[in-house]
């Protein structure tokens, strides 16, 4: 065990290729960091946030954890949550699941990680308020609706910390948003949850979650896919990629 040569020398070569693309890249960021985005995604090595919406540093703010949980009482993450809101005046927040999770796969299948188990309960939790769905949905099926469930309620918890709530009862401007990734392809899917209003948190968790059970059994329910600016890299062909055919 030595020094991590090759990542030290990686990150060199990097270094060098972007200051020759740009000579004033670093400078320019060393003066200002002014992302319009939130990221809550998962800690999992494959979902790397700048990298799937090809952006470069300095574009989004980042908090990631097991399972993208949004936990109330989490000071980290409300941290994260409260410095991208109030102090950088992010625009969007974004929670990112992504199928094949493996944390939501250990609490659907009860599988003992460790300490990790505790904070997982979260995910648990979401699995118990979810459970008729759950049940209702063929075992092949059954991770992909659990992940998608995970992050609509945590799209909610987003919602409901007081920084958003406070940032929308002073008319800032923040939209509250539920994606997931699959490893499959690289494409984010919408899941119906872009909340901008303390107002519109019901209804559009509703009507997600609908849109989830309705996949659930089968139904070919594609989200339409918007010409939403944040859409940075929307699916080639469908909405679904033949996901849900
Ligand atoms: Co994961």
């Amino acid at each position: 065990m030595g020094r991590l040569k090759e990542l030290l020398d990686s990150n060199r070569q990097w270094a060098q290729r972007m200051s020759r693309e740009d000579p004033t890249f670093f400078s320019s960021l060393v003066a200002q960091q002014a992302p319009r985005y939130l990221w809550i995604g998962c800690s999992d090595s494959r979902v790397p946030s700048t990298q799937i919406v090809d952006l470069p540093p300095g574009e989004i703010f980042v908090h990631r954890n097991v399972a993208n949980v949004v936990v109330h009482a989490d000071l980290n993450c409300l941290a994260a949550i409260q410095y991208a809101v109030d102090v950088l005046k992010v625009e969007h927040i974004i929670v990112v699941g992504h199928y094949g999770c493996g944390g939501v796969q250990a609490t659907l299948n009860g599988l003992r990680v460790g300490l990790a188990d505790n904070w997982l309960r979260h995910v648990g939790d979401v699995m118990a308020k979810h459970d008729t769905l759950l049940d209702a949905t063929v075992q092949e099926r059954r991770l992909d609706v659990l992940c998608e469930l995970n992050v609509i309620e945590q799209v909610v918890n987003v919602c409901q910390t007081t920084i958003v709530r406070d940032a929308w009862d002073r008319q800032q401007p923040v939209c509250v948003h539920g994606w997931i990734y699959a490893l499959t392809d690289g494409c984010v899917r919408e899941l119906g949850m872009e909340i901008d209003s303390f107002d519109r948190l019901a209804e559009s968790y509703q009507s997600a979650l609908q849109a989830i059970g309705q996949r659930a059994a089968g139904e070919n329910v594609c989200l339409p896919p918007k010409a939403d600016e944040i859409v940075l890299t929307p699916p080639a062909t469908s909405c679904c990629g033949g996901r849900h055919d």
